[in-house]
């Protein structure tokens, strides 16, 4: 077997593209596009690339951007003084604090200065509050959350595969806040039955191996190996690591894609999707707030 593609690039352009049209209809109806500001403290180079092909995609679509580029040790009391003026500031929209965020700066708590209408990244206490007392797909689209963006891009694409995911096994190695626990979540609320794993799981190799779903967020390569797959399971590597220069997953794709059905490339498969959902978060925000403003 040679696993598909699973890049969720016809699912990503068609959501940009319907994403570009309602951000016309906002601007039309405002005089004013969608925007989203960005704080970022310090200049971490990783965060720099992610952020240039944020900046791209906003272009694309119609959503203005502002970057408040702040300096490694700026004290925190200003940085809460910026979070509360973009919070109060009708024509921001979305705001993101890009992480990490340099020592002793503490991102937990400076998040909790984003107002919840505007945490277009999902990561406040409040928006986090509301997506886990969904229990149900359904609920969540219902619901005023805010999905994190790569567990929305993570269970977008499974659903992309047709693949059943009620009752199936989902395993997700890797228990971050941002990406593998609001992942577990989400596909809970797919029905899928889930396994939550971290770097205190004993038998990894035995979970794995009974996995149909299997969602790879640890950040690291060589820990899970291709040969656990269960063959024909749906995977998704959410990882971004280099090895050699390369950017690659964390799973090794060549004996993964021997087994899997679906395998998502690295890059170009949760990455990409990831920047889409940003945008769908930032439009769908300021769409919310405007019918409020404006009734
Ligand atoms: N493509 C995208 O758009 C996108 C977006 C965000 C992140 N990422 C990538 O996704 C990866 C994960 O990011 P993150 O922010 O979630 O990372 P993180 O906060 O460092 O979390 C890593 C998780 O992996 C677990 N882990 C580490 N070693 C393990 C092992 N040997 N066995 C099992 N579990 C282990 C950790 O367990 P403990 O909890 O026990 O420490 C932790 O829960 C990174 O490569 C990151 O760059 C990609």
């Amino acid at each position: 077997m040679t696993a598909q593609a699973l890049k969720g690039k016809t699912l990503s352009d068609g959501l940009r593209a319907e994403l570009h049209e309602r951000a016309q209809s906002l601007t039309e109806e405002r005089g004013t596009p969608p925007q989203l500001a960005i704080i970022a403290i310090g200049g971490d180079p990783g965060s720099q690339v992610y952020l240039r092909k944020k900046l791209e995609a906003c272009r694309e679509v119609g959503v203005e951007t502002t970057v408040e580029s702040l300096p490694a040790g700026i004290p925190e009391a200003k940085v809460f003084r910026l979070m509360a003026k973009l919070g109060q500031d009708p024509d921001v929209d979305g705001i993101i604090l890009d992480q990490p965020v340099p020592e002793p700066l503490d991102a937990a708590r400076l998040l909790e200065a984003i107002p919840p209408e505007k945490d277009v990244e999902g990561v406040t206490p409040h928006n986090t509050g509301r997506l886990y007392l969904q229990k149900s797909w359904e609920g969540i689209r219902r619901s005023e959350a805010l999905v994190p963006c790569t567990a929305n891009a993570i269970a977008h694409l499974v659903l992309e595969t047709k693949a059943e995911v009620a009752g199936r096994h989902a395993v997700v190695v890797g228990r971050s806040t941002i990406v593998g626990r609001p992942t577990a979540h989400l596909l809970s609320c797919l029905d899928a039955t889930v396994t939550l794993c971290h770097s205190r799981s004993r038998h990894l190799d035995r979970v794995i191996a009974s996995a149909d779903i299997l969602v790879c967020a640890l950040g690291k390569t060589g820990v899970v190996q291709g040969s656990w797959i269960k063959p024909g399971a749906v995977v998704v590597d959410a990882g971004v690591n280099t090895a050699d220069g390369a950017v690659v997953g964390d799973i090794d794709a060549g004996p993964a894609s021997a087994r899997a059905s679906w395998l998502t490339p690295v890059p170009g498969g949760v990455g990409p999707l990831t920047v889409t959902f940003l945008l769908f978060n930032t439009v769908l925000a300021a769409e919310r707030r405007t019918k409020k403003t404006l009734g």
